[in-house]
């Protein structure tokens, strides 16, 4: 390993390797290899425009910077494993190529005013990505739902049968959810879209930079307020972990729904061949491994929460090297996150519905003895008294092993005067489920406006990511294409 350090002047023993490997940080942010570098121009155009470095100068980095950009994107940047990070990385090459006047780069900055640039740079796009899949999911659900506001199914409280839904209700449940966890990502967007550029180590700058100009040209909505918080801030990548856990447990308890309905003690669902596996052994075998595997995954994401508030908790400002160890596992929240959506986007999508199966399962469990406590409320029996009454219905089915459809209007009759032949009707399960009209309700009505309300909301959404989309496009032809 070479001892190539951005910092060798003060040093007279050279490091030792082992604390240059130790230390480097390069196999977790050479992705941010595009970001650093953009990041450079615009500093390096503000260095020009307020006279700190001389424009001769500044136009030899802004081209060899150029470079290194084109490079990055064709993905043949020739990064030197033996430097300990990306900002090493892009600096000693850009002097390479350009000589002495590369030295003027880093004139009026850190690599920790730097680091954390880069980093919120990069994390837009995450957040953008994650929210972007999500509305994917969204779509899946929602088209799902809207072919099953009829289909009637047991709804469950404690895995029990508690009262009938639809398919579609049940739905439309996981696609609010997941509504808020994109607008938890975009709400958190306005935090992240600040500049930290030019705090520079930790107290600002000597030299007369323009941290307006250089936000502006990054597209942040403007600098940070206090350089030391600036350094030393990483809320926003907390705030991704946590956005990132909260999508996996929203998307472990969907996966859990499938692995249960998928099997033979339920058959609510099927899960397409093409998103489950076989066994070695028993041939017989369809295996709900994807959903199995985004269960199993959240383990990570939670845990990757868990690092994080673990890593800033106790740390004196401003920055310390813990930092460094943020990335990493923001990182690994981010791919999980979006292959286990990149799964269950298509696996919804394609999951064929036994509305049959689902449609027998709604006999079993007296869903439907809400409805008839309520029937006698209808007769001006108080919800109390109707509610024992109804007790006393359930117990003698359980002993007489019948449902409460099995019992005669005259054998109803015995637990209240009050019951009428027209109880029947009343409380069949596609009734139960249609009158629950409520705002919010199971009624085919209801659902069909919670799809309209969801779709609404999406569209926002989606409007929002194809602006902020659309704005970043024009930033980058500004900054890099003028
Ligand atoms: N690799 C470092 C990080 O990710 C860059 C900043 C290094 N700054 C320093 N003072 N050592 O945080």
């Amino acid at each position: 390993m070479s001892n190539k350090v951005l910092w060798s002047g003060r040093f007279s023993g050279a490091p030792d390797e082992g604390t240059l490997a130790f230390t480097s940080s390069l196999s977790v942010d050479s992705v941010l290899a595009w970001y650093d570098a953009v990041g450079s121009v615009a500093h390096a155009k503000m260095l020009v425009e307020q006279k700190i470095i001389p424009r001769a100068d500044g136009d030899k980095i802004i081209a060899g910077l150029k470079d290194i950009i084109a490079q990055i994107e064709e993905d043949s940047f020739d990064f030197n494993e033996t430097l300990e990070d990306v900002h090493s990385n892009i600096e000693f090459d850009l002097t390479e190529h350009i000589g002495e006047a590369g030295g003027r780069l880093h004139t009026a900055r850190s690599r920790n005013d730097q680091v954390a640039t880069d980093f919120r740079m990069f994390m837009r796009d995450v957040v953008m990505d994650s929210a972007e899949s999500l509305l994917v999911l969204q779509g899946a659900l929602i088209a799902k739902a809207r072919l099953n506001v009829d289909t009637v199914m047991p709804g469950f409280t404690h895995v029990q049968h508690a009262q009938p839904v639809s398919f579609g209700f049940h739905l439309m449940a996981h696609v609010f959810k997941l509504q808020r966890d994109v607008d938890r990502l975009l709400d958190s967007y306005k935090r992240l879209n600040v500049s930290p550029l030019g705090s520079a180590a930790l107290a600002g700058s000597t030299y007369p930079i323009d941290r307006q100009m250089t936000a502006r040209m990054l597209g942040f909505d403007g600098p940070t307020h206090n350089a030391m918080d600036s350094v030393s801030d990483r809320d926003f990548a907390l705030e991704y972990s946590f956005c990132a856990a909260l999508i996996m447990d929203h998307l472990s308890a969907m996966s859990e729904e499938l692995v249960l309905w998928s099997s033979q003690e339920f058959g609510f669902v099927e899960i397409a061949d093409a998103y489950s596996t076989g066994s070695s052994i028993m041939p017989q075998k369809k295996n709900p491994d994807v959903a199995e595997l985004i269960r199993g995954r959240t383990a990570s994401t939670t845990g990757n929460l868990m690092t994080m508030l673990m890593l800033l908790k106790g740390l004196p400002l401003s920055y310390n090297r813990d930092l460094q160890e943020d990335k990493g596992t923001v990182i690994a929240s981010y791919e999980t996150v979006t292959a286990c959506l990149s799964m269950m986007a298509p696996m919804i999508a394609t999951l064929s519905v036994n509305k049959e199966r689902m449609l027998a399962a709604t006999s079993q469990g007296f869903l439907n003895a809400t409805d008839l406590a309520d029937y006698l409320v209808t007769k001006g029996v108080p919800f109390r008294q109707a509610h024992e009454i109804v007790g006393k219905v359930v117990r003698h089915c359980i002993d007489q092993n019948k449902r409460i459809d099995d019992l005669s209007v005259a054998e109803l009759k015995k637990f209240s005067a009050k019951i009428g032949k027209e109880v029947k009707g009343f409380i069949s399960v596609q009734s139960c489920m249609n009158r629950r009209t409520s705002y919010g309700g199971t009624s085919p009505a209801s659902v069909n406006s919670q799809i309209e309300v969801a779709e609404e909301v999406a569209n926002g959404q989606v409007e929002f990511c194809d602006a902020e989309r659309d704005r970043m496009v024009k930033v980058w032809n500004d900054l890099l294409r003028p």
